[in-house]
């Protein structure tokens, strides 16, 4: 994320919590760390692997929470945006919880090409993760894409929020 210490993170569909940790060391004792999910089990997972002494974990849906604008530095997101009903209102309320130069990073462990391969499906020109499809989803919801690898074991891209 290469947030600073001291600076407001959040886990966005965090599951069992997995990214917690690291989020927690790079804003340090003194930053905020906030799991989110929808799934009471996930939060539950998480705070029983001691991830709720990292991190506030908050159930809540990620197209509306109840957080003051501007109120986050950073947004990591693995494995969720695509799966969202309404993607653009979760980007946009993303870009409403972040301030302005704020980074989002939506992240998976396989490239696109991996798990179209394993669900046994060729590439899908509509996915919302493909470069074409993501920059302008992302322009119209207040952000601009700066880094987009599609690895053949990872999924990454980077966007900061624009004012
Ligand atoms: C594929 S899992 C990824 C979990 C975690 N980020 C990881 O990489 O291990 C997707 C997570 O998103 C959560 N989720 C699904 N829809 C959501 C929503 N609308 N708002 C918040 N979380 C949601 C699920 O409960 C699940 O924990």
């Amino acid at each position: 994320m290469e947030l600073l210490p001291g600076q407001r993170a959040m886990d966005m569909g965090c599951g069992t919590g997995l990214a917690l940790p690291a989020l927690r060391t790079e804003v340090g004792p003194k930053g905020a760390v906030l799991g989110v999910d929808l799934t009471p089990a996930m939060l539950t997972a998480a705070a029983y692997e001691g991830r709720a002494s990292l991190a506030q974990l908050l159930l809540a849906d990620a197209c509306r929470l109840p957080l003051p604008t501007g109120s986050l530095d950073g947004i990591f997101s693995a494995g969720l945006i695509d799966h969202v009903p309404d993607s653009a209102a979760a980007l946009r309320e993303w870009a409403r919880l972040t301030a302005p130069g704020g980074v989002l990073l939506l992240f998976h462990r396989s490239g696109r090409a991996e798990r179209a391969a394993r669900h046994g499906r060729p590439l899908d020109p509509d996915d919302l993760l493909a470069e074409e499809n993501l920059r302008p989803a992302l322009n119209a919801t207040g952000w601009d894409l700066l880094c987009h690898e599609d690895a053949a074991h990872h999924f990454l891209a980077r966007a900061v929020r624009v004012d």
